[in-house]
């Protein structure tokens, strides 16, 4: 049963004073021919962002000299002459690996990588090759995995199953189509047991754990909401409707304040909204669901899908499936 506590997304939306994105500082690109960076995660030492690309590549950002160079990979059985520089939806991604969502244990230093082929795996804080964590769950292997939090105190994994029909190279069906075969999974890594949270979600696309690990935010790109699952209290193990969007939302990134990122895109292949909101569009959201902010990105992405939108430092980062780079610019 739905524990309906809609909180409707406020009238901010249709305001006009919507912050432009012309406040760009810098663009982060990836090696050429690499494209799609589309999550961004930092490591225990402030250092990054890391991301991964088309290729199955994890790449680190150590300065503008030498920009993103290569720190780990996806795939055990990787083979670089054939992969390194490979374009998404190519057949060989399969075994190349694509890393979608990534996220660092904090008191381990491990990378954990969410990749859409290969399942749930992590690498040591030196790089490198990967080891399996999970690869399937109630005796079904992954499709299609896309979003990746992990609680910063307790170190325990969620990470999303957009579909477990489709794959990504599939992506233009799915979405055309619509599904709702997605799931969010927890992995604990103190009892190393994976358990489905949420199940027949329409492509779950990012996930967010809470500041206090007593909640995780998870996205339904196709039914334009965010679900919040509670993991503590007297709603312990149910779900409600967190956020209802006017657009599609991607990932979710909480703050060091405890609120949250999400990105919000037009549904694909459609002309662009002719009234507000000018989509894409970040919005920035406290607890309650209430929209606190909104940077819109339309200036910097056209008709580009925004994957993520995180807030690191004092800066914003900008990741996009559609672009070979990442964009930092000013809140
Ligand atoms: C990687 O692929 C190349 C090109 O097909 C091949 O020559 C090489 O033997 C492969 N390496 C491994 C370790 O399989």
């Amino acid at each position: 049963m739905w524990n309906i506590a809609i909180l409707v997304f406020t009238v901010l939306l249709c305001s006009p004073s919507i912050a432009s994105s012309n406040r760009i500082i810098s663009r982060l690109l990836l090696p050429s021919p690499v494209t799609g960076p589309e999550s961004l995660a930092f490591d225990p030492a402030d250092d990054g962002p890391y991301t991964g690309g088309s290729d199955g590549r994890i790449f680190k950002y150590v300065g503008p000299s030498d920009g993103f160079v290569e720190f780990a990979f996806s795939s055990p059985d990787r083979n670089k002459t054939i992969c390194d520089g490979i374009s998404d939806f190519s057949e060989i991604q399969k075994t190349c690996g694509r890393p979608l969502g990534l996220a660092f244990n904090y008191q381990t230093g491990e990378l954990y990588i969410a990749d859409a082929y290969l399942g749930l795996l992590k690498v040591n804080s030196d790089g490198g090759s990967p080891t399996q964590v999970v690869s399937c769950v109630e005796g079904k292997s992954f499709r299609f995995l896309a979003g990746l939090d992990i609680d910063p105190q307790s170190g325990v994994v969620y990470f999303t199953e957009a579909s477990s029909t489709y794959q990504i190279r599939d992506l233009k069906t799915l979405l055309g189509n619509g599904d709702n075969s997605g799931s969010l999974i927890k992995f604990d890594p103190s009892t190393m047991e994976t358990s489905v949270l949420l199940r027949d979600l329409a492509v779950p696309s990012g996930v967010a754990v809470s500041k206090d690990g007593s909640y995780v935010l998870v996205s339904e790109f196709m039914a334009n909401r965010v679900l919040r699952f509670w993991l503590k209290g007297d709603k312990q193990n149910t779900p409600e409707i967190f956020l209802q969007l006017p657009g599609r939302p991607d990932n979710i990134k909480r703050n060091s304040a405890g609120e949250f990122w999400v990105a919000m895109n037009n549904p694909i292949g459609s002309p662009p909204p002719s009234r507000s909101p000018v989509l894409p569009l970040a919005v920035r959201v406290d607890g309650n669901g209430y929209v606190l902010q909104e940077v819109a990105l339309v200036e910097e992405y056209g008709t580009a899908m925004v994957s993520e939108v995180q807030e690191f430092n004092g800066k914003l980062y900008a990741a996009s499936l559609d672009v070979s780079y990442a964009n930092v610019f000013m809140p």
